[in-house]
């Protein structure tokens, strides 16, 4: 009769009512238990059989009714994934990024610490301590936003250079790459454009050293078995000699890519570095254009076009 009941029960409430009411402190066992004592031997084992037997039996309904919940509520909580879902506009990986992370294993895996600087610079790090005080004529070169406290929007990202060596001394072997800001805009160039910056100190650096890095830098960013490089004097006020180094691009036409030189004595003396013991080269070259020739973008202005569908079809 219990043992019927206990397999009626519909929910782990109802069985916990009824062993309540067989095993509570007045339960129907729980008095015929109390009144053991008063029992023959074989009603004794009888009744001690029962007990155990019924105990068994609720504990086996209790699993069986648990379980029971346990599947309810995970069909309840069951997805539909067949459901058509709101489609996602996702994004890409922007081809600055992209090449940001490309160029810097590279410059790392030769040596090259990353190093970073504000796009707010002072005077000081943007143009004096590069060898280009208030009244030198080459800060003409560089057509700049400047702040109402005299600070500037940083014209190029040699002012990390700077930072570089006040904060980390020198032998030093650095690169940065980072956003520059200048008052021009026209299909090849725009207000805010990508530069990367490199320099290597130390006691006997050469420009040989740094024509053999840009080549190998060259060769493994654009997948190439070979290099043609053109050296060109040229002229920055923070190095001496300058040069201008142009690639030769398909085997057809010579592409300016980047700016470099010998870091100027006044430089390394702005920084705290005695120019008798110690020298190297600095180089700095275009971010976006890097990107736009290695993965073929015609218009730099698509780069900072905000279009997530130009961005799809660039395919990262
Ligand atoms: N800062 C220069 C520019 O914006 C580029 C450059 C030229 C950087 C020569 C250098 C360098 O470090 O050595 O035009």
């Amino acid at each position: 009769m219990l043992k019927e009941q206990i397999e009626k029960t519909k929910t782990l409430n109802e069985l916990q009512e009824l062993y309540t009411n067989t095993f509570g402190k007045n339960g129907t066992m729980t008095v015929r238990l109390k009144e053991m004592k008063n029992l023959n031997n074989d009603a004794r084992t009888e009744l001690n059989r029962e007990n155990t037997e019924l105990r068994e039996l609720f504990r086996n309904r209790q699993s069986e009714l648990e379980n029971e919940a346990l599947n309810a509520a995970l069909a309840g909580e069951k997805l539909d994934v067949s459901l058509n879902a709101e489609p996602e506009n996702r994004g890409t990986i922007h081809p600055l990024t992209q090449s940001l992370s490309e160029i810097s294993a590279i410059l790392e895996s030769f040596g090259y610490r990353r190093y970073t600087g504000p796009e707010i610079e002072d005077d000081w790090h943007n143009f004096t301590a590069l060898n280009t005080p208030s009244y030198h004529p080459a800060r003409d070169m560089q057509d700049t936003f400047f702040l109402l406290n005299g600070n500037v929007l940083r014209t190029q990202t040699s002012a990390i250079q700077i930072r570089a060596m006040e904060s980390d001394g020198v032998p030093i072997k650095m690169f940065a790459i980072g956003s520059t800001y200048r008052r021009e805009m026209d299909a090849t160039h725009g207000p805010m454009f990508g530069q990367i910056e490199g320099l290597y100190i130390d006691k006997n650096v050469t420009l040989a050293d740094l024509i053999g890095d840009i080549r190998a830098f060259f060769k493994k960013f654009f997948k190439l078995d070979n290099v043609e490089l053109r050296i060109r004097p040229s002229y920055f006020p923070f190095t001496d000699p300058s040069i201008e180094v142009d690639m030769k691009w398909n085997g057809e036409r010579w592409l300016e890519m980047m700016g470099a030189g010998m870091v100027h004595p006044n430089v390394l003396r702005n920084c705290g570095i005695d120019p008798n013991e110690y020298q190297g080269f600095a180089f700095g070259f275009g971010w976006d254009r890097l990107a736009m020739l290695k993965y073929n973008l015609p218009d730099l202005r698509d780069l900072y076009g905000n279009d997530v569908r130009w961005l799809k079809s660039c395919g990262f």
